[in-house]
C-alpha cells in the first residue's frame, strides 16, 4: 500500500431559509433560484480521503460499511474533478461518517460533499480556501457549496456564462443566535432522493415557472430580515419559499409528496405557538422533517410542544455553525 496523500475533514449541513429547488437547463449542476441558508453546529459529517497508488477504484465507507454504486458515483464524480485539476491518476479510500440520518432530508449531501471536498482537496495540495472548496462542492450537490461558510450563506442563481460559482457568506455564525428544532418523523432514507426530486419537478411541473420567477423576490425579503434580524419578518418569507418549493413539487406528474401527517401536524402547531406570541417558524426540506426556528428564549418551550405532537419521534438542536475544516483544524 502506498498512500500519497490523506486528510480528514468535518462540515456541517445547512438549512435552507431561502430554497433552492431545480437546476438550469444547462449543464454544469447550476440552480436555477438563489437560496440563502444557516450551517448548523450539531450536526456533522467526518470524511477521511486517502489516494492510494495501488488502488484500482475509489471505495466509499459511509457509516462503517461500503457504500451502493450510486453514493460511490458521485463521490467519484467529485475525485474525477479534483484528479482532473491535479493531474493525478490514484485512487482513494473515502471513510465516511454521519452523526444524523443520511439521505433522510437533513441535508446529507451538503455536509458530505463539503467534507470530501475540502479532505480532497487537502490531500492533493488543491486550494482549500472557501470559494475553491465551495465551488467544487457545488459541482456534485448545490446546497454542498454552502456547507463550505458558516454562518449565513447566500448562493445566487447560475448563469449561462458562469463557470465557477461559489456560495457567498453573508453574516458571520455569531450574527444572530438563532435555534433550530429539528423534529424528527421518520427513520430510514427518503424514497425520492433531492437531485431526482427536483429533475421531475422541472420536467413536469406546470408550477415550476412560476416558483423561478417568484423566488428571487422572496430570496431578498428573507436576505434582508437576515441582515436586520427580524424574525417576524423571516419567518413569513421563508415559510413562504418552503411552501412554494413544495407546491411546485406536488404539482409535478405524478405529484411529489415529501409530507406526511406528522408532517403536518408540526406546520400546525408552529402556526399555533406564533398566534400565542412564541417566536417561531417553520421550514421543510425534501423529507417528512420540519425544521423550526426559534429564539434562545423560546428553545424549551418549542421542543417541549414538538415532543408532544403524535408522530414525532424526536428532536435534534442546532444552531449557526462554521464551515468545512480540516478535523481539529
Ligand atoms: P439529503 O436530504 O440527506 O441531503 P440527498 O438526496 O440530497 O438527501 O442526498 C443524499 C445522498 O448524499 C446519499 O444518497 C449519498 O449519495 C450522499 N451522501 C450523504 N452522506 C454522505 C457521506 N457522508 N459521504 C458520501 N456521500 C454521502
Ligand atoms: C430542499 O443540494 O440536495 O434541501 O444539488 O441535486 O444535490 P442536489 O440537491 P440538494 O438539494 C437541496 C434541496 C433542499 C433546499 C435547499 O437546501 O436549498
Ligand atoms: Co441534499
Amino acid at each position: 500500500m502506498s498512500i500519497t496523500g490523506r486528510a480528514t475533514a468535518v462540515a456541517h449541513p445547512n438549512i435552507a431559509l431561502a430554497k433552492y429547488w431545480g437546476k438550469r437547463r444547462f449543464g454544469h449542476n447550476l440552480p436555477a433560484v438563489p437560496s440563502l441558508s444557516v450551517t448548523l453546529a450539531g450536526l456533522s459529517t467526518l470524511t477521511t480521503v486517502e489516494f492510494d497508488d495501488t488502488l484500482t477504484a475509489d471505495e466509499l465507507h459511509l457509516g462503517g460499511r461500503p457504500a451502493a454504486p450510486g453514493p460511490l458515483a458521485r463521490v467519484t464524480g467529485l475525485l474525477d474533478r479534483v484528479r482532473a485539476a491535479t493531474g493525478r491518476r490514484e485512487h482513494a479510500r473515502v471513510v465516511s461518517h454521519n452523526d444524523f440520518p443520511t439521505a433522510a432530508g437533513l441535508a446529507s449531501s451538503a455536509s458530505a460533499f463539503a467534507a470530501l471536498a475540502f479532505a480532497a482537496s487537502a490531500a492533493t495540495g488543491l486550494s482549500t480556501a472557501p470559494d475553491a472548496v465551495s465551488d467544487l462542492a457545488r459541482r456534485t450537490s448545490v446546497s454542498a457549496a454552502r456547507s463550505a461558510y458558516g454562518g449565513f450563506v447566500a448562493l445566487r442563481a447560475g448563469e449561462p456564462a458562469d463557470e465557477v460559482l461559489p456560495a457567498t457568506p453573508i453574516a458571520p455564525e455569531d450574527h444572530w443566535p438563532l435555534r433550530v428544532i429539528i423534529a424528527v418523523t421518520a427513520e430510514g432514507p427518503k424514497d425520492v432522493g433531492s437531485s431526482e426530486g427536483m429533475k421531475h419537478t422541472v420536467d413536469t411541473s406546470p408550477y415550476f415557472p412560476a416558483w423561478v420567477d417568484d423566488a428571487p423576490a422572496l430570496y431578498a425579503r428573507i436576505h434582508a430580515a437576515v441582515l436586520a434580524r427580524d424574525i417576524a419578518a423571516l419567518g413569513a418569507a421563508a415559510e413562504a419559499s418552503a411552501l412554494r418549493m413544495h407546491a411546485s413539487a406536488i404539482a409535478a406528474d405524478p405529484g411529489l409528496l415529501y409530507w406526511t401527517g406528522p408532517t403536518v401536524a408540526v406546520l400546525t402547531e408552529v402556526r399555533r405557538l406564533r398566534a400565542r406570541g412564541t417566536p417561531a417558524f417553520f421550514t421543510i426540506d425534501a423529507g417528512p422533517h420540519v425544521k423550526v426556528f426559534t429564539l434562545p428564549e423560546a428553545e424549551a418551550e418549542v421542543t417541549a410542544t414538538l415532543l408532544q405532537i403524535p408522530g414525532v419521534l424526536r428532536t435534534i438542536s442546532a444552531k449557526p455553525g462554521g464551515g468545512a475544516r480540516l478535523d481539529g483544524g
